[in-house]
């Protein structure tokens, strides 16, 4: 089956699974085979490797995407456009917070607010959290016919739809209502800026910690109906049946185990899972003719002929066991290309797999 058949009639696919199975790479083939046959595309990638991004020409420019040079990906002709970007968490903050924010002042008291800083960059989280609200931007335009979303490197293929409602709810609901409140966290906190030990410490730091938090917590109070608003929005274009979760998987068994229990969750939630791609599967290969070797050489070449069989009789479990848990949802086999696939042709390889 072509992957084609499957992103019929989808505008948002996310690839998601566990780390380093080949997210990025299927996300970026994906998208190349889409506008080939005559999308205009937009690809989210986080984190791709430096040669791939190289390969695509994609830099840390403006964080938005841009129109990847047909002539680059020559012999593939498009019919489409290819739009690709790399995603910088920091300025996707940014770009939020100039978005919800009820004045361009407003907007720049936020971003020069040190636990504002701290928060936009060091929060566990914020890459899954900025992937969601830059694909929430790039739909929201109609612009692109699909947009394919990359997922962060996660150790866990779940945090990434944890991380938005931890964020979320962060934001909308509980934490900063109860921080705001008269008797709550922030205003004991707020108490406790004329104790002496905060005072000491603002004497010796020339550091406010104290109205640096009051404040960042009453500009974000003001955005709180905004962020509800978006919260709606992107429950709603993951839920769509328009959207679509392709979760990537390795022949080993913990990934597979994760990409069940990923598509597990993902229908639990009632979210569209479109199917699962394994990549690097290890092609079974006939056994040639016996060649005449010397005895030494001879026994060499069996053990590794027999170290290969065993890779691709473990392959063959992983990916019937995922078989079984699918219940009939599609999946997909990409095999393991002899090298990375950090350039344009061992992207073309892959593509060619999905869109046989
Ligand atoms: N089918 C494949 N054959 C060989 N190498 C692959 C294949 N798919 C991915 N890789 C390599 O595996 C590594 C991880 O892939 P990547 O797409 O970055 O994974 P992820 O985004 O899930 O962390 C990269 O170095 C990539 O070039
Ligand atoms: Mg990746």
């Amino acid at each position: 089956m072509s992957i084609a058949e499957l992103l019929e009639g989808k505008r948002v696919v996310i690839c998601a699974g566990a780390g380093g199975v080949g997210k990025t790479t299927t996300a970026a083939a994906i998208a190349l085979g889409m506008a080939a046959r005559g999308s205009k595309v937009a690809v989210v990638t986080i984190d791709p490797a430096r040669r791939l991004a190289s390969a695509l020409g994609l830099g840390e420019l403006d964080n938005q995407p841009r129109l990847i040079d047909p002539a680059r990906l020559a012999p593939l002709e498009l019919e489409g456009e290819l739009w690709a970007m790399m995603l910088d968490p920091k300025r996707t903050f940014d770009e939020l917070i100039d978005a919800v924010a009820p004045s361009a002042q407003r907007a720049q008291e936020i971003k020069g607010n040190r636990i504002y800083r701290q928060l936009s960059t060091a929060v566990a989280g914020s890459q899954e959290f900025t992937a969601i609200a830059k694909l929430h931007e790039l739909t929201s335009t109609g612009e692109y016919d699909l947009v394919v979303l990359d997922t962060p490197p996660s150790r866990n293929a779940l945090d990434f739809l944890d991380a938005p409602a931890r964020l979320e709810s962060f934001l909308e609901g509980g934490a900063l209502k109860a921080f705001l409140r008269p008797t709550g966290m922030g205003m004991r906190v707020l108490a406790l800026s004329t104790a002496p030990v905060l005072a000491a410490l603002r004497r010796v730091t020339g550091i406010d910690l104290v109205a640096d938090l009051s404040t960042f917590f009453t500009l974000l109070g003001t955005m709180t109906e905004s962020f509800d608003r978006r919260a709606r929005q992107v429950d709603r274009l993951l839920h769509s049946p328009t959207s679509g979760f392709l979760v990537i998987s390795s022949p080993q068994p913990r990934p597979t185990e994760e990409a069940i229990w990923f598509r597990g969750t993902l229908v639990q939630g009632g979210l569209p899972f479109t199917g699962a791609v394994v990549n690097r599967v290890h092609p079974a290969v006939e056994p040639g003719p016996p060649a005449p070797l010397p005895p030494a050489l001879g026994a060499k070449v069996a053990q590794a002929a027999h170290e290969y069989a065993a890779l691709v009789a473990r392959d063959a479990t992983s990916i019937e066991r995922l078989q079984r848990a699918l219940e009939g949802a599609p999946l997909l086999l990409v095999p393991e290309l002899s090298g990375d696939v950090h350039d344009l042709s061992g992207l073309l390889q892959i593509r060619e797999q999905l869109f046989r």
